[in-house]
């Protein structure tokens, strides 16, 4: 879910819908404003996407102050009811929430009747116990909000508005993220910078437990024990231009074609001109010492720590384990005498994964966070930190991140491998094929048409699909089936080419499209006989190979690459491939149903 809020600006309706713009990646369920000047208030919300919202919003709606959500749902059918804002039963507060209460029955129980509740939502208690608070035990807001917070379990960021107080937003976080932005003459809130970069560049980070006073001239942080904090405020580094999409029809299609530049991008930042890497050698000492690197990540970033898994264990002998968060967040792998996490997130948000890092922490191991989001939670909270400098990815569907994880993943295995002093990173001309991987996904991206044209007749109508290679193109089957069902919805597997024929086989229809990956030399040969296989029994198969494997009948062939680099540049094709296929079918391609960018729930 997404969180703004304004105070101190006529503005404040169009700052907010923008924000919401900004920010439904995080959930487009359904979505709320409320907003007040002190003398009238107005609550719209509304199901499905901004633009419903938007569509209610007549002229005279309007607001000084005000807050706004858009939503994933977790607890609750997608419904203008379960929509935030939430109000208590009197009108007169009324608040928005990311994240998950965990005790809610519980809370319900003790403080509330029944009756109380109007929707299905864990949010709503929160608002009511507010209101409990502060009406029936007379508290004022900010005694009823620090007392009803300390009730409160589970993952949390809150915007109050007591419509008696036209001065305040009552803010609060833990575990979900949150900021203030500081602009002239007035503030705002956001879940993160992009929603408010038109306002300001000015920035507040809050903390867990902190409870935040915003008000149009300034803001108050107070700790858990009601002691005041001071703390100044950073300037963002990122730029408005780049969460626009300008001349693309979809961000997906601009993020593909961004990803050679992010490639070069990353070798220039973490190589020197003289070939010296500007990896923290604190960190490459820390890692050096490991007996075994554990990868923790969800979704993309999972795929991504699979495809470099075989380069990071060449390179510097250090044995490699991957692991979705979710798996391990309750009990953790079985651990090495001197284990080091790495924690693959785009976002740097991902509750799942956060989870993990918690419990890393409090064995006081040491943890290394790869993202693209500068200062955010599992950022701040792991011992390191490198950038993907990928730019914003807006798209639902990840792409130039994936790409930006493998190459980071592998700056990083060629600086620890020469740390260790390994011939197999001695051998890796790390930029130089860097960049021979960058030129071979320029030409597929300048060739995409090709793409388009075989998807229109080979997935249009298609019920299922499958991926497979053996290898790195395994892995990278994993990400292109995934990268498919999420936008096409086509259910598409990824599968390891030789275990196809030990089950899934039976599958294989007339017509069932199989998409063969083939660039691994030494098993290469033999995902062709496992492709003979399917197309024995009705497949449509459609071969990506690399030059120095290619058939003359294959329907696409890349560029030879560096074997740690393949997955760079066969995910490419596969990328296009599961956009090309949304679009025939018709749907929105950057938010695909019932997904969200940042999960920032368990
Ligand atoms: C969500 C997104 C996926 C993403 C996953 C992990 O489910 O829809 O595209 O791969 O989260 O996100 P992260 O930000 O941790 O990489």
């Amino acid at each position: 879910c997404g969180i703004v809020g304004v105070i101190g600006n006529p503005q404040t309706k169009d700052i907010l819908l923008h924000g919401l713009d900004k920010l439904e990646y995080r959930g487009y369920d359904s979505a709320g404003i409320f907003l007040a000047d002190g003398k009238t208030n107005h609550l719209v919300k509304s199901k499905g996407k901004i633009q419903n919202l938007k569509d209610k919003l007549t002229e005279e709606i309007n607001g000084t102050m005000g807050i706004g959500h858009t939503r994933w749902a977790t607890h609750g059918v997608p419904s203008e009811t379960n929509a935030h804002p939430h109000t208590s039963e009197s009108g007169r507060f009324v608040l928005v929430h990311n994240g998950v209460i965990e005790n809610f029955d519980e809370l319900k129980t003790n403080f509330l009747a029944e009756d109380t509740f109007i929707g299905e939502t864990d949010t709503e208690i929160a608002v009511h116990l507010v209101a409990y608070f502060a009406e029936k035990e007379g508290m004022t807001t900010k005694k009823a909000f620090r007392r009803a917070l300390k009730e409160i379990k589970g993952s949390y960021a809150f915007a109050l508005i007591d419509s008696e107080d036209s001065k305040t937003i009552y803010v609060a976080k833990n575990k979900s993220p949150l900021l203030i932005g500081l602009g002239e003459g007035f503030n705002v809130i956001c879940s993160d910078a992009m929603a408010m970069l038109t306002q300001t560049d000015r920035f507040v980070e809050i903390n867990d437990g902190e409870l935040v006073f915003v008000h149009a001239d300034g803001i108050q942080i107070e700790d858990q024990a009601g002691h005041e904090i001071t703390r100044e405020a950073f300037v963002t580094q990122l730029d408005a231009s780049d969460t626009e999409k300008g001349m693309y029809p979809f961000y997906m299609l601009k993020e593909i074609d961004e990803q050679p530049a992010v490639l070069r991008r990353l070798a220039q930042t973490y190589v020197t001109e003289d070939g010296q890497t500007t990896i923290d050698d604190a960190l490459l000492t820390h890692m050096s010492q490991s007996d075994r690197i554990y990868v923790v990540a969800c979704g993309t970033s999972y795929n991504a720590g699979w495809a470099t898994k075989h380069a990071i264990e060449t390179m510097t002998g250090i044995p490699v384990e991957l692991h979705v968060s979710s798996e391990v967040g309750y009990r953790l792998p079985m651990l090495s005498k001197h284990p080091f996490f790495i924690f693959l997130t785009q976002s740097g948000e991902t509750a799942d994964s956060r989870q993990v890092l918690v419990k890393v922490n409090e064995l006081n191991l040491p943890a290394l966070t790869i993202t693209n989001v500068a200062g955010s939670t599992l950022s701040r909270e792991a011992t390191y930190t490198l950038l993907l400098h990928a730019g914003p990815e807006i798209a639902v569907a990840s792409t130039k991140a994936y790409t930006a994880q493998v190459t980071l993943m592998n700056l990083l295995g060629k600086a620890l491998g020469m740390k260790l002093d390994r011939q197999e990173a001695r051998d890796f001309d790390i930029v130089h094929e860097l960049g021979l991987a960058a030129n071979a996904m320029d030409t597929i991206i300048n060739e995409k048409e090709v793409i388009d044209q075989a998807m229109a007749q080979l997935l249009e109508t298609t019920r299922n699909a499958f991926y497979i290679g053996r290898g790195a193109d395994y892995y990278v089957a994993m990400e292109a089936a995934l990268k498919l069902k999420e936008i096409s919805y086509i259910q598409t597997e990824g599968f390891a080419a030789g275990e196809l024929k030990h089950g899934t086989i039976a599958l294989i229809e007339e017509g069932t499209p199989v998409f063969g990956l083939i660039t691994d030399t030494l098993t290469g040969p033999h995902t062709r006989g496992n492709l003979k296989e399917v197309e024995s029994r009705g497949a449509n198969t459609f071969v990506i190979a690399s030059e120095a494997l290619a058939k003359e009948s294959d329907q696409l062939v890349m560029a030879n690459v560096h074997e740690f680099l393949t997955p760079l540049v066969t995910v490419v094709p596969t990328q296009l491939i599961a956009y090309y296929a949304s679009l025939h079918r018709g749907y929105d391609v950057d938010k695909p149903r019932n997904l969200a960018k940042a999960v920032t729930v368990e």
